[in-house]
């Protein structure tokens, strides 16, 4: 589903990412796992359009849309969340989730002052599909009307994962979802990722540093450190590299973590 393959990013004299090549299969779910200031987030934003990587190729779907614009790749299938909650306070969890579909809807800012009849219209039928087709899979029902900021933490990220949901995307790019959660957040978080792919075939790229979480959803795991990759595997292909653990010595992740969360 999508092909990353041979990617140099420098920021002046720093190689932030160098011969970085990663493939998510379709309806699988692919982690990209190393220890802080690896470069992952950096990938993400070359997957996504953010960053210009200075050479490599980004293949969606058989596409390349390594010369793409953010937006045009959102058109193009991808979605993804940031590291850091980015929801809009003030507003309900709804209209926070409908933001997700800005780009979706035919009636542009501009034209919504002229056409508000339609807008309203395709407004109801955006809160609709959502409420049917989001709002139930990841259980956002009782809070749907609630102000997004009086949730809880974890409730809030997975707001976060629902307008990412919104434009049905073929590819959810998930910057460490699971991160400063408890553990109980944590194994709902992991639950409604794994349904996710379960209901949709969504294939999933996910960055994180939770290992238990990263080794019990994971199809294939990729390892970076300082911007290379040094390991690719299953779960337990990856955990059992001594690169891999050489890797994490001394960070505070734990990459030979025993994997509880069930898939
Ligand atoms: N916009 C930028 N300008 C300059 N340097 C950057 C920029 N973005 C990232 N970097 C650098 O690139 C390297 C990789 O950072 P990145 O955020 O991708 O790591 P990460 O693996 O996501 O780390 P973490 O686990 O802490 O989130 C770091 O040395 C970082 O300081
Ligand atoms: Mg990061």
């Amino acid at each position: 589903m999508l092909r990353i393959d041979d990617i140099q990013l420098a920021f002046g004299g720093l190689k932030a990412l160098s011969g970085v090549s990663v493939h998510a299969q379709a309806g699988k779910i692919t982690s990209v796992i190393g220890p802080n200031g690896a470069g992952k987030t950096s990938l993400f934003n070359v997957i996504s359009g953010f960053y210009r990587p200075q050479s490599g190729s980004v293949v969606l779907d058989g596409q390349d849309i390594s010369k793409l614009r953010p937006s045009q790749r959102a058109y193009c299938g991808m979605s993804r969340t940031f590291q850091n909650i980015a929801l809009f306070h003030g507003m309900s969890v709804l209209d926070n989730i409908k933001l997700g579909a800005h780009t979706n809807l035919k009636s542009g800012v501009l034209s919504a002052g002229f056409r508000l009849a339609k807008t309203r219209r395709e407004e109801r039928e955006l809160s609709a599909e959502i409420q049917r087709s989001i709002i139930g899979l990841l259980e956002l029902d009782h809070v749907q009307h609630h102000h997004v900021e009086d949730l809880a933490y974890g409730l809030q990220k997975r707001v976060e994962l629902a307008r990412a949901l919104v434009m049905k995307p073929k590819i959810l790019l998930l910057d460490e979802p699971v991160a400063g959660m408890n553990s109980e957040e944590k194994r709902e978080m992991s639950r409604f990722i794994v349904d996710v792919r379960n209901n949709w075939q969504t294939t999933v790229l996910l960055i994180e540093h939770d290992m238990s979480m990263v080794m019990g959803i994971s199809d294939h795991v990729v390892v970076l450190s300082f911007g290379k990759p040094i390991a690719s595997g299953t779960p337990d292909q990856v955990q059992a590299n001594p690169e891999v653990i050489k890797a994490y010595l001394g960070s505070n992740d734990e990459p030979a973590a025993s994997a509880t969360v069930a898939a």
